[in-house]
């Protein structure tokens, strides 16, 4: 039998916690036949509703479930993860400026990739969900010198799913259909949902849909904007959707891209494409024995070219202000 997977998630008792934890002890993360025992990290006032959902985790009875650990301790969460979702954050409250965010969330990013750098196994693989996701997953990366750069990755599959959504609506085709998406940028309104590399159908998705107005003023919109409608239409944001990209991601990373087909990674940027290096972005990439490459060769329009730059001149100035906090 297997050793079971380490699987480290923080904020377990938030709601992407609970629409994301069923999901793992069944076997969706890794695969059918890889047992998971559960790390929960949660703050203190967290616990006690973790624990209920570990009951209801008990309850389920999953094959592959092996052992659930509720803890407030970072050091203990993380000890001997083989993956870890980062998902706790500190939302922005009204009237909350961006230093005043990004310094809460330093202050939660920071001590977790010290202690994934201190205790995490070898092979330590890490999603960070939390908002601003791009720029928390650099804090983590950069608390956590001695492990790879490359495993710490920030979440733009839920930008990309819906872009994949969009598209396949639009054409009247099925989502299987749609191949070779790009998000590139920050996982922020300014991100930018590339169809111009993608596929519909083995065809060239920008010339298939041959109507620039409509993605300048409705398609990048759309995607770009999702996370607002869906809180405006249900009162509360994006929870399911955004545990079944974590879900996506990782399964993604581990197990590979589809031959001929790619996906959308937030991470540490070689460079490639005129993307500053260091910060981590955005990039179309493709993954094989628990790697990615980004995809390289794709040629950028003008059109691209502006929407990538702007994104990508947010998370400089994101990794500016977390410099001169102190945060990396
Ligand atoms: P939520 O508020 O329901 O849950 C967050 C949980 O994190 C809470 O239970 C809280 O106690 C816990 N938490 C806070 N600080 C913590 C810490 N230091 N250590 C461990 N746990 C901690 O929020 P929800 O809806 O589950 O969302 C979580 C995050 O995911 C938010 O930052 C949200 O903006 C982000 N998000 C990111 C998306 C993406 O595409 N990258 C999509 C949707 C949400």
């Amino acid at each position: 039998t297997r050793t079971p997977v380490n699987v480290t998630v923080t904020g377990a008792a938030g709601q992407i916690g609970y629409a994301l934890l069923f999901r793992i002890a069944s076997g969706h993360l890794l695969g059918a036949d890889v047992p998971v025992n559960l790390r929960l990290l949660e703050i203190p006032q967290g616990v006690k509703a973790a624990e209920g959902t570990a009951m209801e985790l008990d309850d389920c009875a999953f094959p592959l479930l092996r052992d659930i650990t509720i803890t407030d301790d970072a050091n203990k969460a993380f000890d001997g993860a083989n993956v870890a979702l980062l998902v706790g954050a500190r939302p922005r409250t009204a009237g909350m400026e961006r230093g005043d965010l990004l310094q809460a969330n330093g202050g939660i990013f920071g001590p977790q990739g010290k202690a994934i750098n201190d205790h995490a196994a070898d092979d330590i693989k890490v999603l960070v969900v939390g908002n601003p996701a791009n720029t928390n997953a650099l804090i983590a990366q950069r608390n956590a010198p001695d492990v790879p750069a490359d495993r710490f990755t920030a979440m733009t599959r839920l930008d990309h799913n819906r872009a994949v959504a969009q598209l396949a609506k639009k054409l009247g085709v099925t989502v299987n259909e749609v191949k070779r998406m790009t998000i590139w940028g920050n996982h922020s309104a300014t991100q930018y949902p590339d169809i111009f590399h993608a596929e519909v159908a083995g065809k060239n998705a920008a010339a298939e849909v041959n109507d620039e107005k409509w993605l300048a003023e409705e398609f990048i919109p759309t995607v770009a904007k999702r996370g607002a409608a869906i809180i405006d239409a249900r009162g509360a944001s994006s929870a399911a959707s955004a545990a079944n990209a974590a879900i996506d991601h990782v399964h993604t990373w581990v197990n590979g891209t589809a031959e001929g087909d790619w996906t959308s990674m937030g991470i540490v940027s070689d460079g490639s494409y005129g993307v500053a290096e260091g910060i981590i972005s955005s990039f179309p990439v493709t993954c094989k024995d628990g790697k990615f490459e980004i995809v390289q060769g794709l040629e950028i329009n003008e059109f691209s070219r502006a929407r990538i730059d702007a994104s990508v001149g947010e998370l400089i100035e994101e990794r500016d202000a977390v410099q001169e906090l102190g945060l990396i």
